[in-house]
């Protein structure tokens, strides 16, 4: 319902003017994709991956390089995933339709396929694979970039986004095997690999016995910086004849902890109950319509945990960062023992609850420490 709001864009990919600040993560990323470096880019949910790799996408695409996008997000096994590279790989690195089906009879001639395409050549069509690929088919379907790349005497870069996904697949570890001994012999193909849950994606590089070690560079997105939020926050304000002070600009931004979702909703609902200036009643409803906002999905994201589980949680929304097992923490959050903790800890990460940031933990979810607090 928001696509008539450009003013403060959330919950979707965001681009031209509701994009700020990020000057050097997509010059960065923009380099990789001309020069063919692989990039790992890692951040939380909902800090901006997307939008980047769009935005350096939308810099970075001519004709002789191509930057082909794919959403791994519903990908439930490598089948599944190879399907869906292979038919982003051959609608985005051809123009016309006829040049991919062409592409698709020239490369993938090893296995029936049918296909869904919608009247509208410029939207991605859906492989249906008829039969299920063997071993050989899959790799051909993982070799589809770079012979096409060849044939068309172009780059291609691969964007996957939600990557982290492969590390639930059946078998993952041997397909990330895989993945890697096809990809690294590309001379024209280059991969930008990128996901939120940190830990799961550190996994695939984090030592040498892993697969993806030293595949590329890392990019560790960091939040947007206050000043750029207070500018963009009070520029918005200000065009529409409303006011808001850098003070309450910058109180919004720390209360998601400069969450660029959040940032941007939390804007919305101050912009919407202000008719000229901003006072701190309406900043404080904004707030509560925000946390009002989320009460059911952090309900269903907190209904498992156990209630040591839940005591962590509450020890760290009350602005601890560190020190989590000293035995002061130990006894006000009942929190059983420091070796208990190290336990909790693992697997409040697992669940991406929490996350770690240069070793301070933090709630993943910003609105989810307000909200507990306020429990
Ligand atoms: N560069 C940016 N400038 C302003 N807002 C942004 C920016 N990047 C992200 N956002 C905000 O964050 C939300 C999530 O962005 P998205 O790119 O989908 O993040 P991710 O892929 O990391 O989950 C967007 O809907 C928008 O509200
Ligand atoms: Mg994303």
């Amino acid at each position: 319902m928001d696509y008539m709001n450009n003013l403060f864009v959330f919950g979707k990919t965001v681009s031209g003017d509701a994009f700020t600040d990020r000057e050097k993560d997509t010059a960065k990323l923009v380099a990789n994709f001309q020069y063919g470096v692989n990039t790992f880019l890692l951040s939380p949910r909902r800090w901006g991956k997307t939008s980047l790799v769009k935005k350096a996408k939308s810099i970075a695409e001519n004709s002789k390089l191509k930057i082909v996008y794919v959403d791994v997000h519903l990908c439930r096994s490598r089948e599944e995933f190879c399907e869906r590279f292979a038919s982003a790989v051959l609608t985005q690195t051809s123009n016309k339709m006829e040049e991919w089906m062409e592409n698709a009879k020239m490369f993938l001639n090893r296995f029936s396929f049918g296909v869904n395409a919608s009247a509208d050549p410029t939207n991605e069509l859906t492989l249906k694979m008829q039969i299920l690929p063997q071993e050989q088919s899959m790799e051909d379907l993982l070799q589809l970039p770079e012979r096409i790349a060849k044939r068309k005497k172009i780059s291609v870069v691969v964007c996957i986004d939600e990557f982290q996904q492969i590390g639930s697949f059946p078998n993952s570890a041997q397909f990330q095997t895989e993945l890697r001994s096809v990809w690294q012999h590309h001379e024209l193909t280059s991969y930008c690999l990128f996901g939120s849950k940190k830990h799961m994606m550190e996994a695939f590089f984090d030592d040498s016995s892993k697969p993806f070690y030293k595949f590329g560079d890392i990019i560790y997105l960091q939040r947007i910086p206050v000043e750029y939020w207070v500018k963009y926050i009070t520029d918005k304000f200000h065009h529409e004849g409303k006011s808001i002070t850098a003070k309450q600009a910058t109180w919004i931004v720390d209360q998601v902890e400069g969450n660029s979702s959040y940032v941007q909703q939390l804007s919305w609902y101050v912009f919407q109950r202000t008719t000229k200036s901003v006072n701190n009643d309406i900043l404080a409803e904004a707030l509560t319509e925000l946390v009002e906002q989320c009460v059911d999905v952090f309900e269903a994201r907190t209904e498992s945990l156990t209630a040591y589980q839940m005591n962590l949680m509450r020890c760290i929304a009350d602005g601890n960062h560190t020190g989590l097992s000293s035995a002061k923490n130990i006894s006000k959050y009942n929190l059983g023992s420091s070796s208990n903790v190290v336990i909790i800890k693992k697997s409040l990460l697992e669940k991406d609850l929490i996350s770690v940031e240069k070793k301070d933990v933090f709630l993943s979810d910003p609105v989810m420490g307000i909200w507990l607090k306020r429990q």
